[in-house]
């Protein structure tokens, strides 16, 4: 999936009526499949850039063209629509259902999103055990650690496969045996031909810098 962003601009207006520019005039052109290492210091808009491309904010200008469609011009719905459909998400809290086990928060979410749902719960088993918690499908998500939620929160990414996964800071907090598997988890999407956009401070992605990156500094000027 291709992303086409022209002239973007966003401001957030703060509790005391004060305009904060985020992202300024900024453009860039990503090919499908692309992975895109957005670079820039803390604050310096790469969590908004994501969450404009996924939908979940419209900007104040610009336009953001995700496959061949202007997502800015959707209603709400469809906005909404679109990011069940293609967008995949892995961030630092990892969005699991607590009253789903492990095995169901891997594809009961996809199921109820509307996709394809063959073999759907084997698929999910299978990723698990991958992932090293092939004796935790049963378990809920207050009883599994940091690292094992967000590697469940992984699983139901590779299951669903996003043409665009976005990548917010996925290993915060994380060891190094759960960073490395997400990192694999993200070069395996890639493979699969996804467009992937990831943010992160960690150093276990430095070797991904290069094919493509783009730098927030000064709201993307
Ligand atoms: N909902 C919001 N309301 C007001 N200001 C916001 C909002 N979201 C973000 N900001 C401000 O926009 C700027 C950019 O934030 P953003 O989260 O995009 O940065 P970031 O590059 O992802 O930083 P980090 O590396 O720390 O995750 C910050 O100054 C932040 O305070
Ligand atoms: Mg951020």
């Amino acid at each position: 999936m291709k992303i086409d962003i022209e002239r973007l601009s966003h401001a957030f207006v703060s509790a005391d009526g004060d305009e904060k520019k985020v992202i300024k005039d900024f453009s860039l052109a990503i090919p499908s499949g692309a992975l895109v290492r957005v670079l820039g210091r803390s604050g310096t808009g790469k969590s908004t850039l994501f969450n404009i491309v996924s939908g979940m904010i419209v900007p104040n200008s610009g336009v953001v063209k995700v496959g061949d469609v202007d997502i800015t011009t959707l209603s709400e719905s469809a906005r909404d629509l679109f990011r069940s459909k293609s967008v995949g998400y892995i961030f630092q809290t990892f969005n699991l259902l607590p009253s789903l086990s492990a095995l169901e928060n891997v594809y009961v979410p996809l199921l109820l999103a509307g996709h394809e749902t063959e073999n759907m719960k084997k698929k999910a088993g299978e990723l698990l055990k991958q992932l090293g918690l092939g004796a935790h499908q049963t378990h809920f998500p207050w009883e599994l650690s940091v690292g094992q939620r967000q590697r469940v929160a992984v699983a139901r990414i590779l299951l669903q496969r996003p043409a665009l996964l976005i990548a917010d800071e996925p290993t915060a907090s994380l060891d190094k045996d759960s960073s490395q598997d997400v990192k694999n988890a993200i070069i395996e999407m890639h493979k699969q031909g996804s467009t992937i956009l990831l943010a992160s401070h960690d150093p276990i992605f430095d070797d991904m810098v290069g094919e493509f990156s783009c730098n927030m500094e000064k709201g993307g000027e």
